[in-house]
């Protein structure tokens, strides 16, 4: 182990986890979905795509993958492409194996990430009526377009629950290390916690225990399900930015209250609601680097056995270290730094980190694809793993001359090289970079 990341590369635990280091992925839509029908917007499964892309970060040496997301009920369903895989039913069970074992194969572990997006999907594309805390639209700017909801009654509450337990099920059936349930960005069981759409004056509105009873019966069921050897946590928005909204002081309450249920092990602590989903729930280029770490740290004060992931543009080995030894939280999330460098955890090992591939914080490639596949402008390979991630020896050595040293030059150069040929570059203007070069002299885009 290198010296210089004792925290960062040391295993730890969550519950009855043992994790090999501190790097973890976090759920994210890949819209990878494999459809059952040719029509783009029809349910499917994740399947050998999402597992190859899985699979190449396991093996650059990611201690946690949360899969996902997965969706919870019928009536969670988005109108967005290629993004929907229902986590209650059976159909999605080979793809959520297949992508656990991607894990498990390299010494990975693998959590499922279950959710339900609420108001915040449109849901009326077959009819069906989106679920909220009460009857509200939610506010405009989101990544989904907006539909008026029903105020959730008792057996929908109960329905609700019981599909959760279908979704427990399925990850404990695939052989997943945990389950993360999704409370953050503004979804549904954030809709409950938030003051600022739950608006309903029985058990389930008012006090912050009447907030939190859902998401905390929630847990309880899935926990009931997958026993007490597998991990269980949630992830929450501890400071949504918004006026009226929760605040990092009442997430401490609701962290105490969570630790207090002892139902779960960790919590992931996120950032946000979906509105503004750019830049806050995803931090884009504009913001400082970790630049909510300190929500973490308040998070971790307030708790004494659970473990606190941080998240929110984590992009290089040396600044999650830093969190760690500052005492912010346990784990970081490293995301979209893993979508631009699979191998990160190894390049760290191997006295490597000169060698990692940046994240710049775009988004032209990640979020700005949601709805189509996601991909990524500094590594080609994301996504397309199981076409591009082998490099094939060339037949015949050949000196090779490429013209231009920008972008599409120095990808044609490396790639010729690492195919075995011998490569020279040639770029008039002195400097490597191209187009590229310009990027950075914008505001906000060193
Ligand atoms: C394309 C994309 C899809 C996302 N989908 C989800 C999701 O389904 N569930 C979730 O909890 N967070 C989701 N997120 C947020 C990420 O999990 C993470 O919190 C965010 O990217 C910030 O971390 P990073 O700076 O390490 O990328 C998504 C992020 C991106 C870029």
């Amino acid at each position: 182990m290198s010296s210089e990341f004792p925290y960062f590369l040391s295993p730890n635990t969550i519950g009855p986890v043992e994790i090999r280091n501190r790097a973890v992925i976090s759920a994210h839509h890949t819209c990878f979905v494999e459809c059952r029908t040719e029509d783009m917007y029809s349910h499917g499964k994740l399947g050998k795509r999402y597992a190859d892309y899985v699979e190449a970060r396991a093996k650059g040496g990611i201690g946690l993958f949360i899969l996902g997301q997965y969706i919870s009920h019928p009536t969670g369903l988005y109108e967005v492409a290629l993004t929907d895989c229902p986590g209650y039913d059976e159909t999605a069970l080979p793809g959520m194996k297949m992508a656990v074992e991607a894990c498990h194969k390299h010494g990975a572990k693998a959590f499922v990430q279950f959710a339900h997006a609420g108001f915040m999907n449109a849901g009326g594309r077959d009819g069906t009526q989106v679920w909220s805390a009460s009857e509200l639209s939610p506010p405009p700017g989101g990544i989904v377009s907006a539909a008026m909801a029903k105020e959730m009654d008792e057996d929908d509450i109960a329905d609700l629950i019981e599909h959760y337990r279908m979704c427990a099920r399925n990850a404990k059936a695939a052989g997943a290390d945990g389950v993360e349930i999704h409370a953050a960005h503004g979804y549904l069981l954030e809709q409950f916690i938030t003051p600022l759409y739950n608006k309903r004056t029985d058990e389930y509105g008012g006090s912050l225990e009447n907030r939190m009873r859902l998401p905390m019966q929630v847990l309880a069921a899935v926990r009931e399900e997958i026993g007490r050897d597998k991990a269980l946590g949630i992830r929450l928005s501890v400071e949504e930015y918004a006026q009226g909204g929760v605040t990092i002081q009442e997430s401490q309450e609701i962290a105490k209250m969570l630790e207090a249920q002892g139902v779960i092990d960790y919590i992931n602590v996120s950032q946000g609601l979906i509105p503004n989903f750019v830049p806050i729930v995803v931090p884009c280029l504009t913001f400082p680097h970790a630049a909510f770490a300190s929500n973490a740290g308040a998070i971790k004060e307030a708790v004494t056995k659970l473990k606190v992931i941080a998240t929110g543009r984590i992009i290089d080995p040396v600044e999650a270290e830093q969190i760690l030894a500052d005492g912010h939280a346990d784990f970081c999330i490293m995301t979209r730094a893993h979508l631009a460098e699979p191998e990160i955890v190894k390049k760290t090992t191997e006295g490597r980190i000169d060698e990692i591939r940046g994240c710049v914080g775009c988004g032209n490639g990640c979020t700005a694809s949601i709805g189509g596949g996601i991909g990524c402008t500094q590594n080609p390979a994301a996504g397309n793993e199981g076409e591009m991630d082998t490099i094939i020896p060339a037949a015949k050595k050949k000196k090779v001359m490429v013209i231009g040293g920008g972008l599409a030059g120095l990808e044609a150069a490396w790639i010729a090289q690492a195919r075995g040929h011998d490569v020279t570059v040639y770029e008039k203007s002195g400097e490597l970079g191209g187009q590229a070069l310009l990027a950075p002299q914008l505001p906000g885009k060193r």
